[in-house]
């Protein structure tokens, strides 16, 4: 029987910047055509946000909130290490980068060769700025994917009900999505090399908005065109649940030793009709954290799709899918770290499920 580590983490894409590229965003975001004026007024701001913009404009909290990210990844990646897995199954989000008009899959397991190649700044959003590491715009990684693993995970939870596509190499983008990219190379900071397999987990948590922001936040420059109905929605928090429990299953009666990680920030401001766009929604955040940190996936498993959307949480359906698994297992998680911020976009939460 498989032995299993959950992890739940984080692939914030700000924090491939430079401290000052990462403390500038919030700016770009409270300056778009669509955001309500008044934020553009610190006499509105909140208390809390004006003691993260400081009298540099966000530059001294990038400082400290990157300190605070590095010592979680490196923690994670310690343990990942300890664990010695066979390979890890990172479930993250596409946004409009492997999976565009011609096919917007629910969830798509990608089996990759052992070792592949990406350059990893030179696609997706983030390509030709400049990068924490100060790395050159062509840099080749070598990452490694466990084909003959996908084949089991994708085949048993075929065989368990799920409709479950999957992929063997990449459709639109050179490289894996931004979503997998990051979380690899953030557990891998120090650059020592990350050279446990990956089997990337595609959730589309983006849903009706993908193709209509674009992944991002097309929405807050311009106003979406969709003709008719809205462009079909992600899967809910109940399939995701279901999906995650399969998994664990699958993988618990495989011959593999796994981690199932989870990497996605909680509420993203820019997507949160609940609170403007401006700063993620705490209130929502802070139910979700109580409710997990009780193990109460019920919680998790009732939310809709409508209640996922005005919080901002739809990269949270990376962590249903996780929750999913872990109720599964009867895990409770360790929350490690649960971090909040005004200008950095979206709540960060660190946790790990061990083995009873
Ligand atoms: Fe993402």
């Amino acid at each position: 029987m498989g032995d299993i580590l959950g992890i739940g983490t984080t692939h914030y894409p700000a924090l491939t910047r430079t401290d000052e590229g990462l403390s500038s965003l919030w700016q770009y975001i409270i300056n778009a055509p669509r955001i309500d004026p008044k934020w553009k007024d610190r006499r509105n701001w909140p208390a809390g946000m004006l003691d993260e913009v400081g009298n540099d404009m966000g530059l001294s909290a990038a400082r400290r909130y990157r300190a605070r990210m590095w010592t979680n990844f490196r923690k994670q990646r310690q343990m990942i290490d300890e664990f010695a897995p066979d390979f890890v199954v990172i479930i993250a989000d596409d946004q409009y980068e492997n999976f565009k008009e011609d096919i917007i899959p629910p969830f798509c397991v990608y089996g990759l060769d052992r070792d592949f190649e990406q350059e990893v700044w030179a696609h997706g959003h983030n390509a030709g700025k400049d990068n924490f590491w100060g790395e050159p715009p062509d840099l080749k990684v070598t990452f490694h994917g466990h084909r003959e693993g996908a084949k089991y995970l994708t085949s048993g939870l075929i065989n368990r009900g799920v409709a479950m596509p999957y992929a063997y190499r990449m459709l639109h983008s050179p490289t894996l999505a931004h979503g997998f990219n990051y979380t690899v190379l953030y557990l891998d900071l120090d650059r020592r090399g990350f050279l446990h397999p990956i089997i990337p987990f595609h959730v589309n948590c983006y849903g009706s908005a993908v193709i209509s922001s674009r992944g991002f936040a097309a929405h807050l420059f311009e106003e979406p065109k969709q003709g008719g109905l809205p462009d079909p929605p992600g899967p809910n928090p109940a399939l995701c649940h279901e999906v995650g429990a399969k998994l664990a299953e699958t993988l618990a009666a495989s011959p593999y030793r796994c981690v199932i990680m989870a990497s996605s920030s909680w509420s993203h401001c820019f997507l949160s009709t609940n609170t403007g766009y401006v700063i993620p929604d705490f209130e929502s955040d802070r139910m979700m954290l109580d409710a997990l940190a009780n193990g109460d996936y019920e919680l998790w498993r009732r939310r809709t799709i409508e209640e996922v959307e005005a919080a901002g949480h739809h990269e949270l359906l990376n962590w249903h899918v996780l929750a999913g698994a872990m109720a599964a297992l009867k895990r409770k998680p360790v929350i490690a770290d649960y971090v909040e911020s005004f200008i950095f976009q979206s709540d960060k939460c660190f946790a790990v499920f061990p083995p009873n």
